[in-house]
């Protein structure tokens, strides 16, 4: 085991763009803590991974304390596990808001808060965070308020805690997808989906996987939301 080898701790990894991320550290050769509900062993000696829901504080417990038994250190948080469900926001039932609340700002809060207690201690870490597009530009075609409820307070707080520990030595950024082909979206459904894009095209997990990775090397960058959408944010492609 090199002391040298970074360490990445990432949620939501057991498919879509959080398998990825985990792939894409993995050939950077760096250690990983993958977890998610249902994510499996892997037959890799640097990887590891935790079962449990986001939600729950014990869930972070166990992933940050495997990580340190594990590897000795936390170099990146990636906080990629997250939901989505596009309805109209008086169909929203009271599972719903607590199901969406849970798993994508309570989930942030008990991962980032962990891992910034240990990033404090070392002096150093970077924590990136999977947002949406739709939280800076809404379309009446999918309603989807829950999501920029949820998916907005971690823009905010990415922000908040990017300015809050900026003398640390720890960063705080973000990263704004589009429409992203991942086990979210039916094939069916891509033709559609691409059309939501001004450059006219769906995103695809390496585009994502790819800012992480510039966002993780990047240490001038902080409180960054890093919009990687084909153009959403910026405006629209009149047909
Ligand atoms: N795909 C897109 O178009 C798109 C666009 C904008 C933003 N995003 C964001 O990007 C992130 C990844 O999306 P994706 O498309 O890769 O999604 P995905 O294919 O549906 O995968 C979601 C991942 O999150 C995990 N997860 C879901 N609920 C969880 C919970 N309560 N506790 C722990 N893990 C949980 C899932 O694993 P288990 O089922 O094993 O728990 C899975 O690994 C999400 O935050 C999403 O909101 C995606």
């Amino acid at each position: 085991m090199s002391a040298e080898q970074k360490v990445a701790v990432v949620t939501g990894a057991s498919q879509g763009i959080g398998a990825g991320i985990v792939q894409a550290f993995r050939d950077r050769n760096c250690r990983v803590v993958a977890t998610s509900r249902s994510i499996k062993p892997v037959a890799d000696a640097d990887v590891v991974t935790v079962r449990g829901d986001v939600g729950a504080a014990e869930t972070a417990e166990k992933v940050f304390k495997t990580a340190l038994d594990r590897f000795g250190r936390i170099d990146t948080l990636v906080n990629n596990a997250g939901m989505f469900m596009a309805k109209p926001f008086t169909a929203y039932s009271q599972d719903d808001y607590a199901v969406y609340l849970s798993t994508n700002v309570t989930g942030f809060f008990h991962m980032t808060q962990r891992a910034l207690e240990l990033m404090s201690k070392q002096g150093r870490g970077h924590i990136v965070t999977i947002t949406t597009s739709l939280v800076d530009q809404p379309m009446s075609s999918v309603p989807a308020a829950l999501a920029s409820l949820t998916k907005g307070a971690l823009s905010a707080a990415t922000k908040a805690l990017a300015i809050e520990y900026a003398r640390t030595g720890i960063r705080v950024n973000a990263v704004s997808p589009g429409i992203i082909k991942t086990p979210m979206h039916p094939a069916e459904a891509h033709q559609a989906l691409a059309a939501l894009h001004p450059v006219g095209r769906m995103g695809d997990v390496s585009d994502i996987v790819d800012a992480v990775l510039y966002l993780d090397g990047a240490g001038f960058v902080t409180g960054e939301v890093l919009h990687v959408d084909g153009g959403q944010a910026a405006g629209h492609h009149q047909l």
